[in-house]
């Protein structure tokens, strides 16, 4: 590829006007993020000043860079409460994060919730299955899977069962702040508010619940925080949780329905997946790609100077990476805009990239594919009615109604086969990693399994801290290797 000329004049970043508070951008994203492509690389949006970036790399450039571009923290702060690790960098933000990634791998969630999170989705899908089975059409969305993730962390969390309904609502309610954030009618700042007093709620119900776990310490997710060793101010420990509700919540149940929505959509590729199972984590990171959940994302510069596609930026210029459009950039996938389960993997930015990258993955990956093999299976014969155009392909598509035709249209997925190896690892001494840096995109995924012997260096690109691990650590060496979304990871043993 011909390199790009870097210029040093904001003035040479050309402009596009868009309104990311269009209710058509809600709802189809792609064809106003398309407009943005094909003006360049780097554009800058007339109305916030932003210097929106579209493509897979830059975005992950400054997604996964956090010591040249810091998060939005006064954001974050107000939206938490407090000061989280979503708005830390470096050897603070890896001291907090590490306090709930073992919590997170991929291992312990399969240990530990599969059946709490099963439960949670059969007394959520009774409801709806029953009435689908009488044919009505059922809201997928609020009718079904909205509460299933908010209820799955309130029982991680130790939440007793009485409170989750208003833990549920409170977690609901601060979805005001991002939404409305840049919304400056009356009904935006009086939704903004609505969300703040939520946060003021949660973070007061939080605090006592700490408290108490304090006196009696169970094996839950706020005891864990709660008799950390890692010293934490009161706030910060009450921020640190009311993030991680709040953080999964509305991501995951979006992730759900687009899969839902997506899978109805395409009945080729559902028949892809009906003939071969074990594509079904496969089919979920492909929607997940093809249908971005987070759309789009904030990031300061924070050097004197800074070279993004093609341009020396200077600090504090707002970046507003699009890892939407990312996720279909041309220049990284064969026909991006294709939904296609089949299609080579490579990592997409919908977890994010580098050291900030998504602590719970693992559990929206988890909670996805229980929810998509709970699915009733299919009646033999051909599916009634018609099949459903191709809908837009944005977030939050209509889901209503697409539930009532994934009950022909699904196969219960088999739960996914275990994917260790475990009988390649039996009665071998010593262990080798071999890593090839070029690859990696720097998800931060191998530090969450296994941070002893993984982490990543200030270009946010992985670092093995020990060559050969000891037996005690190999189970989670593997399971980085197999969290690795770019597969540069491969150990021997
Ligand atoms: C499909 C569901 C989810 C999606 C699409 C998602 C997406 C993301 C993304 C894109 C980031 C990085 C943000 C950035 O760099 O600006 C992130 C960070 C984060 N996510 Fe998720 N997430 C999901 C589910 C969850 C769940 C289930 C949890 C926990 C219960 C969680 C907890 C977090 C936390 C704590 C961070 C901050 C990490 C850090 O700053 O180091 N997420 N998520």
């Amino acid at each position: 590829m011909k390199p790009m000329p870097v210029t040093t004049s904001i003035a040479d970043i050309p402009t596009i006007s868009v309104d990311f508070l269009d209710p058509r951008f809600a709802a189809d994203p792609y064809p106003a993020l398309e407009e943005i492509r094909a003006v360049g690389p780097i554009v800058r949006n007339e109305r916030s000043g932003y210097l929106m970036l579209t493509s897979y790399a830059d975005c992950a450039q400054v997604m996964g860079r956090a010591q040249s571009f810091a998060a939005d923290v006064e954001h974050l702060t107000a939206l938490f409460g407090g000061t989280t690790f979503a708005s830390l960098s470096g050897a603070r933000h890896r001291q907090l994060k590490g306090i709930w990634a073992p919590a997170f791998q991929r291992k312990s969630l399969a240990a530990t919730y599969p059946e709490l999170i099963r439960q949670v989705i059969v007394d959520r899908a009774a409801d709806s299955i029953a009435r689908l089975r009488a044919g009505e059409t059922v809201d997928i969305a609020e009718g079904f899977v909205r509460a299933i993730p908010a209820v799955v962390i309130a029982s991680m969390l130790g939440v007793p069962s009485a409170d989750i309904p208003d833990f549920v609502r409170w977690s609901d309610e601060m979805g005001h702040i991002l939404e409305n954030r840049d919304d400056p009618s009356t009904h935006g700042r009086a939704l903004v508010a609505q969300g703040k007093q939520a946060t003021d709620n949660l973070n007061r119900y939080m605090a006592a619940v700490i408290d108490e776990r304090r006196d009696r310490p169970g094996g839950d997710l706020v005891s864990q925080i709660a008799v950390s060793e890692v010293p934490m101010t009161e706030a910060e420990v009450v921020a640190a949780t009311t993030q991680l509700v709040f953080a999964g919540n509305e991501t995951t149940a979006k992730l759900m329905g687009h899969c839902l929505v997506t899978l109805a959509a395409h009945p080729g590729q559902r028949e892809v997946l009906r003939q071969n199972r074990d594509l079904l984590p496969q089919a979920i990171e492909e929607v997940h790609r093809w249908s971005s959940v987070k759309v789009a994302t904030l990031r300061f510069v924070r050097e004197e100077q800074v070279q993004v596609a093609g341009h020396e930026l200077a600090e504090d210029t707002t970046i507003m990476a699009l890892p939407a459009a990312g996720n279909r950039d041309p220049q990284r996938w064969e026909r991006a805009d294709a939904f296609d389960i089949n299609r080579p993997r490579l990592a997409h930015l919908g977890f994010g990239v580098g050291p900030h990258a998504c602590l719970g993955l693992n559990l929206a990956r988890l909670e996805v594919e229980i929810l998509l093999n709970h699915l009733p299976r299919p009646e033999p014969g051909p599916a009634r009615g018609r099949d459903p155009a191709e809908p837009p392909s944005g977030r939050d598509p209509g889901l209503a109604g697409a539930a009532g035709r994934l009950r022909r249209q699904l196969d219960g997925a088999r739960p996914r086969g275990d994917r260790c190896r475990a009988g390649k690892r039996q009665g071998r001494t010593a262990m080798k990693i071999n890593v090839d840096t070029g690859k990696c995109i720097g998800s931060g995924a191998c530090v969450v399994a296994c941070e002893e012997v993984f982490g990543l260096d200030d270009d946010g690109v992985v670092v093995v801290l020990q060559s050969n691990p000891p037996a005690e650590l190999r189970e989670r060496v593997h399971e980085a290797a197999e969290a690795c979304p770019a597969e540069v990871i491969e150990t021997t043993d």
